[in-house]
């Protein structure tokens, strides 16, 4: 197994941040927040913030840094201080330059905004009230769908009609991304030409969005992050510091630093939804589904700006049905703004589809692995494209087999004063890729270097890269070396929806093909080393007429420094013919303590069709990283407001997520059926399929153990007294 070639760089502590660049000159930003959860600012009083020491410049919506919304495929992106209306607490409302980040900080204090503050909807209970339809052309607005058997009035008729119902409303908790390295950017202009350090999760996009921002030339920015300190979606957008930073630092001809704390991570970056589900399961006696339906509710910002699809993702994927009915309404609540993140609809929608899975198994008694084996889809539902490959079949016969699942019971058991159950669920995550390219370079010195603009946030991308190089090369991996978070080399996809390998690997491929191609022109060409032969390539070399050159000794033959080649792949005719999809099986033992009904998950299994694994270790990596996230989901993790719309638990004393006490050896297994139906490379994808479903097992578990039924998360010692 390749380890991550980035390993030494990041425990050493080599590897440059956004942060840990330093320029001669800079300067620090600060950002000021707002104080109230809905309102307009008033007045804002700068006077002795300006006079603190070291300030240079304190920009509020008085006098503002002229920013403009930029528009890419994501939508819309929204820049700071732009307005004076306030939509919720934590919102950026101003930034404060000074000779040094302390000076920065202690001026921020001294501003002073004066509000006229309206009434704010800050809970979904309360906003549940006045829901709305999505707005159209928004990511998961087009989540309402429904498809009825021959003959079927309604969804009601095909549920009044079956044997079993199971009907019940489940809730999820807003999250913060909360990545190890807060959001953060380092903005410099030298000859008209920006460039920012800041992490992302494609520099193209960033560049692309900080020129719409700033109304320059695409030309004249730069946006360079080799390194990304975890993104899950919240590095997607650009964030307001770097908007504030590349503004600021042109109005004032110096580089500007600006980074959040870790407080002003959880109000200034956008996080996950709330949502509330209302699931139906009609059966007939052998478990199999005659009607689902799924009515979601999510909260948004005010701004409406990111719907959180958990009907589409889930109940119209997972199981087969012959009637099926998704709603979707969206809450906009005072509160900070909802976007991406890892596993986005998919990961509380399956909480709640494959609770009511495990509901419905205990109301059929029938075991919940054969329940979700009898409903298995052949494609999503309202699709006529099948799944080009799904083997959850055979992860949910191996995990049964290796986690011990024919020693469940009903009733779970004890173990002295724990009471211990099993819990499982079903894991799915759409298979897509983004259009990417890749630059390809052989050198004379006989190694090879990739590019692509793309991002690696800790996913393994960098690896992944160098060997999909090395093997499309027919050389060793370490002696490729590859280039990623800079947005001059080709646009190269997006580290988002799981698409990073497919979309770059399949690239890379193309790239080799044509470079070698264009060794082998090089080589038979008129007074070359292979004039008149008939060379091939093989193993890093040009073999013909009994003579092997690797391609270093070549190009040095032929005076070249080095050859390079550009690869593009996008999907194609593929999308036309097949549905994908990376699928799982989650398996989890939890212990609840008799008397103090603490709840500890003590087993982890997930056993994962992901098509071919290119780097087993950065493979597992992501995915018990997304099963030990939905461990957090079900057992820790939520953003509390109070009622003022402040957040209550802005920092990690306060948000809980998982440590190592907490998280049991993670098992991971991969079936290995390369998907060649779906990209050249045979690869789906990993980033996200960990986390979908996990939460459900951990609450399916608890219900084995306690017989108690949560349906909300986290599930807190509260709800098993
Ligand atoms: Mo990820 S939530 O697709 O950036």
């Amino acid at each position: 197994m390749t380890a991550r070639v980035d390993a030494p760089l990041k425990v050493t502590g080599q590897a440059r941040y956004g942060a840990d660049h330093w320029f001669p000159d800079m300067t620090y930003g600060y950002l000021v927040l707002s104080t109230i959860a809905h309102g307009r600012i008033e007045a804002m009083d700068v006077t002795s913030a300006k006079n603190a020491p070291g300030v240079i410049a304190v920009y509020t919506p008085f006098d503002p840094l002229v920013l403009h919304k930029p528009s890419t495929f994501l939508g819309e992106t929204w820049v700071p201080l732009q307005d004076r209306e306030v939509a919720y607490y934590g919102q950026p409302i101003g930034v404060v330059i000074a000779e040094t980040f302390e000076q920065a900080r202690d001026a921020a204090m001294l501003v002073d905004a004066t509000y006229e503050v309206l009434p704010a909807v800050t809970s979904m209970s309360e906003g549940m009230a006045t829901a709305e339809d999505p707005p159209p052309s928004r990511f998961g607005s087009q989540s309402a769908l429904e498809l009825l058997a021959d003959g079927v009035a309604s969804i009601e008729d095909a549920i009044a009609a079956s044997p079993v119902v199971v009907e019940a409303t489940y809730s999820t908790a807003p999250q913060n991304h909360a990545a190890m390295e807060p959001h953060s950017a380092i903005a410099t202009w030298e000859n008209g030409v920006l460039t920012v350090y800041s992490g992302n999760q494609a520099s193209n996009l960033q560049a692309d969005e900080l020129a719409g921002a700033l109304a320059v030339d695409g030309d004249r920015v730069r946006a360079v992050n080799p390194f990304v300190g975890g993104a899950f979606g919240g590095k997607g957008r650009t964030s307001a510091p770097a908007f504030l930073a590349a503004a600021a630092s042109r109005a004032l001809g110096r580089p500007v630093k600006a980074a959040l704390t870790r407080e002003q991570v959880f109000t200034a970056t956008a996080g996950r939804a709330s949502t509330v589900q209302k699931l139906t399961l009609g059966a007939d006696k052998n478990g199999i589904l005659i009607a689902v339906r799924h009515d979601s509710w999510c909260s948004t910002a005010m701004d409406r700006s990111f719907v959180e699809p958990t009907g589409q993702g889930t109940s119209g994927q997972y199981y087969t049905t012959p009637n099926l009915s998704l709603s979707q309404k969206i809450v906009p609540l005072n509160l900070p703004p909802t976007t991406f993140m890892r596993a986005p609809g998919e990961a509380p929608g399956s909480f709640a589809l494959e609770s009511a899975m495990d509901e419905l198994a205990v109301a059929l008694d029938v075991d919940p692995i054969e329940l979700r084996l009898r409903n298995a889809s052949t494609a999503p539902i309202g699709k006529d494209l099948q799944w080009s490959s799904k083997h959850l079949d055979e992860c949910f016969r191996i995990g049964a087999d290796r986690f011990g699942w024919s020693e469940r019971t009903p009733g779970g058991r004890t173990d002295g004063d724990w009471l211990v159950g099993m819990g499982t669920a079903s894991a799915l995550f759409p298979a897509g890729r983004f259009p990417a390219s890749v630059e390809l370079t052989l050198r004379a010195d006989g190694t090879a270097v990739v590019s692509t603009s793309g991002a690696d946030p800790g996913t393994g991308l960098l690896t992944v890269l160098a060997q999909v190089s090395g093997e499309s090369l027919d050389i060793a991996t370490d002696r490729v070396t590859p280039r990623l978070g800079h947005s001059t080399y080709p646009a190269g996809g997006f580290s988002a929806g799981s698409t990073g390998t497919a979309s770059a690997g399949t690239a890379v491929m193309v790239a080799a093909a044509q470079v070698i191609d264009d060794l082998l022109g090089l080589a038979t060409a008129p007074g070359a080393p292979f004039e008149g032969v008939e060379a091939s390539y093989e193993g890093g070399a040009v073999v013909g007429g009994g003579r092997t050159m690797p391609f270093g000794e070549l190009l040095h033959a032929l005076g070249r420094e080095s050859l390079t080649a550009t690869g593009t792949s996008a999907p194609g005719e593929e999308v036309t013919k097949h549905s994908f999809g990376s699928f799982g099986a989650q398996f989890c033992e939890v212990r609840v303590h008799r008397w103090t009904r603490e709840a500890r998950v003590t087993r982890m299994l997930g056993v994962f069709d992901a098509g071919r694994i290119i780097n087993e270790k950065t493979a597992r990596g992501q995915i018990a990283g997304g099963m030990i996230w939905g461990v957090s989901a079900a057992l820790h993790e939520a953003l509390e407001f109070e009622e003022s719309g402040r957040l209550a638990n802005g920092d990690f004393a306060g948000y809980l997520v998982p440590v190592n006490a907490d998280i049991p050896n993670v098992d991971v297994e991969f079936v290995h059926h390369p998907d060649t139906l779906h990209n050249a490379l045979g690869a789906k994808g990993v980033g996200e399929v960990g986390i979908v479903g996990m939460a459900a097992a951990v609450a399916n578990a608890v219900y084995n153990a306690t017989g108690i039924r949560v349906r909300h998360i986290p599930i807190t010692i509260e709800d098993l007294l």
